[in-house]
C-alpha cells in the first residue's frame, strides 16, 4: 500500500450527556466522519487519502473537528455537508475550504 498523500482525522470522541466540555460525537462528528466515507467510496480516493476516526483533538468547543495532515490544518463545526468542499476543495484542489478553518487564535 502506498503512503496517502493526505490523513484526514475525524473526531468522534463522545462525553457523556451534560459534560461541561461536550464532544464532537453529541454535535455530530460521526455524521461527518460517514460523510467524508461516502465520498472517498464514490470518488474512489481511499488509499489516495486515509481516513481515520480519532479521539479528542483538544478543540472542542469548536466541534465537530476535522485536521489534515501533513498540512496542519483544522476545521472547525463541521456538518456532512462540508465533507464534499473539503473533499474536493482541499484533498484535491490543494486549497483549504477558508470558511472553515480553525484559525491559530481560536485554539482555547
Ligand atoms: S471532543 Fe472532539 S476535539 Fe475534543
Amino acid at each position: 500500500m502506498a503512503k496517502p498523500e493526505k490523513f484526514v482525522y475525524v473526531c468522534v470522541n463522545e462525553r457523556p450527556e451534560g459534560h461541561p466540555k461536550g464532544s464532537c460525537t453529541l454535535r455530530g462528528g460521526r455524521e461527518v466522519l460517514m460523510a467524508f466515507a461516502k465520498e472517498f467510496e464514490q470518488q474512489d480516493l481511499f488509499g489516495r487519502f486515509a481516513l481515520v476516526q480519532t479521539g479528542c483533538m483538544g478543540p472542542c468547543f469548536e466541534g465537530p473537528i476535522a485536521a489534515v495532515f501533513p498540512d496542519n490544518v483544522f476545521y472547525r463545526d463541521l456538518a456532512p455537508a462540508d465533507a464534499a468542499a473539503i473533499t474536493k476543495e482541499h484533498l484535491i484542489g490543494g486549497k483549504p475550504v477558508n470558511r472553515k478553518v480553525m484559525e491559530d487564535r481560536d485554539w482555547k
